[in-house]
């Protein structure tokens, strides 16, 4: 059976005070809607639908860089949750399957509850996804007969008796395309915010005598953003499972609650985290690697054994081979460090390659950027580059090349040889201690 999925992301979210849509705020440094998106991904949608409204260019700018193949439908006015939904209607024509329905704010619908709708689906014309809610406020509320959903009612149009109810609407709603579509022409306005509700496809469905029913999910899983204090409790709930979950695969963090992932984080067993470490989007680490405290990486992979840190910064592009070590304050850029080459101390290394067994001395520079042009520095098998260096590139240095200290190389080294580009040394016998003893008297002639 063939899947779409319809994420809805056309609204403001007033309540951020942003002037960024709701669904591009952050958790995990992904924009909330990547995690929608992702879950979908995951249960293998055949397609995926993104309605944009509020920022919608923006917002179908970050669609399609999680997933090209993403099809955009704008709802130019948020006339409620069911119109935004028939927007997508021309998508899926003829499009023969179940469409789930999932808010681009709900960040945390897990893959395996969609597969138990799904399940439910065959036997069922409508599934709703529900939770028993520990304040159902102003959340939709289930109206069950048994196993049946017999309605949703939306709580200002509840009656007091309904408000009593604490099983509540999630918002993901699942459904083959064609009856959907074919509900929705029957939902009017008449209620008290005057919105096209997808939530009165239930009461529709049933006087069509169509079964619905609920499954259940917990309310954490369900949890809507609409806030910043509800993103910031988002992004402790996400810290929290992931680092339950790479110390569940065989990574040791030694002051877990001071890690923190990005939503694609990727950790080898046997690797150890120290304390303060931040892992931004796109970060590979295989296993038995050693990420010690105070160290930010984003876009980056570090292979078996190397060590990296205290204080190392790997900026998007650095690629860390077998054993390769980077120590305090050292950021790298866009560069390749092969097997067991050493930057252990102070140093920028930006757009170059770096050969096996080399070592870059504290304190060394690439300069990659001629205030226009970004350039590449080549540097082969086991060179030495001298501290306090600085690489002009684009420049290369050959297998087995020595820059001396204190240098500034602007021009290629060939193999074996020795650079040095600095003032010669002069030494002065005596000069030194007659320059003190001549300033001392000085000094004691003032008082
Ligand atoms: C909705 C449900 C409610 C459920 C609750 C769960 C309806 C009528 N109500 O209420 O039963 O308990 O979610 O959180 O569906 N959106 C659009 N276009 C619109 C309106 C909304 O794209 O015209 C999007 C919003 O951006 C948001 C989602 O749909 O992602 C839900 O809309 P929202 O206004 O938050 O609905 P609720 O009132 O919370
Ligand atoms: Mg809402």
């Amino acid at each position: 059976m063939s899947i779409a999925t319809v994420i809805l992301a056309a609204g403001q979210g007033s309540r951020m005070k942003s002037d960024i849509p709701k669904v591009l705020h952050k958790i995990a440094s992904a924009p909330m809607l990547w995690h929608a998106m992702q879950c979908a991904a995951q249960i293998e949608a055949d397609k995926t639908i993104v309605v944009v409204g509020h920022g919608g260019e923006a917002t179908s700018a970050a669609a399609h860089e999680f997933n090209a193949d993403a099809k955009i439908v704008w709802q130019k006015e948020q006339n409620g949750t069911g119109h935004a939904v028939q927007q997508a209607m021309d998508e899926l024509n003829d499009f023969d399957g179940d469409v789930i329905v999932l808010y681009g704010d709900t960040p945390f619908i897990k893959p395996e509850t969609l597969h138990k709708m799904l399940a439910a689906r065959a036997q069922n014309s409508v599934v709703v996804l529900g939770f028993e809610a520990a304040i159902p406020g102003g959340y939709g509320r289930l109206q069950m007969q048994g196993d049946s959903l017999e309605a949703i009612i939306e709580a200002k149009d509840c009656t007091p008796e309904q408000l009593g109810i604490t099983f509540c609407n999630s918002g993901v709603i699942c459904a083959p395309a064609s009856l959907l579509f074919s509900l929705l022409e029957d939902v009017g306005n008449e209620n008290s915010n005057g919105e096209v509700y997808l939530t009165d496809i239930i009461a529709i469905a049933r006087a069509r005598d169509l079964p619905c029913t609920a499954i259940t999910c917990s309310e954490a899983e369900t949890m809507g953003v609409n806030s910043r204090q509800n993103l910031a409790d988002a992004e402790a709930i996400f810290q929290q499972s992931a680092r339950a979950a790479t110390m569940e695969n065989g990574v040791t963090l030694t002051a877990p609650d001071t890690v923190h992932f990005a939503f694609d984080t990727h950790i080898g067993r046997d690797t150890i985290v120290e304390p303060n470490v931040f892992f931004g989007l796109a970060v590979t680490i295989e296993s038995g690697a050693i990420i010690r405290a105070f160290s930010h990486l984003e876009g980056c992979h570090v292979a078996r054994e190397c060590v990296v840190g205290p204080y190392a910064r790997l900026r998007p592009g650095a690629e860390l081979d077998l054993g390769a070590k980077v120590g305090n304050f050292v950021e790298i850029k866009a560069s390749q460090i092969e097997a067991g080459a050493k930057i252990n101390h102070l140093a920028y290394v930006g757009d170059a390659r770096i050969g096996a067994g080399s070592n870059i001395g504290a304190g060394t520079i690439f300069c990659n950027y001629d205030g226009v042009n970004k350039h590449h520095t080549e540097i082969g098998k086991r060179v030495f580059i001298g501290s306090n260096s600085s690489l002009v590139a684009p420049v290369s240095i050959a297998d087995d090349g020595f820059v001396a200290t204190g240098s500034v190389v602007t021009s290629d080294v060939p193999e074996g040889a020795l650079a040095i580009a600095r003032a010669r040394l002069e030494i002065k016998p005596g000069l030194g201690k007659r320059m003190m003893d001549r300033l001392r008297a000085a000094k004691a002639a003032k008082k």
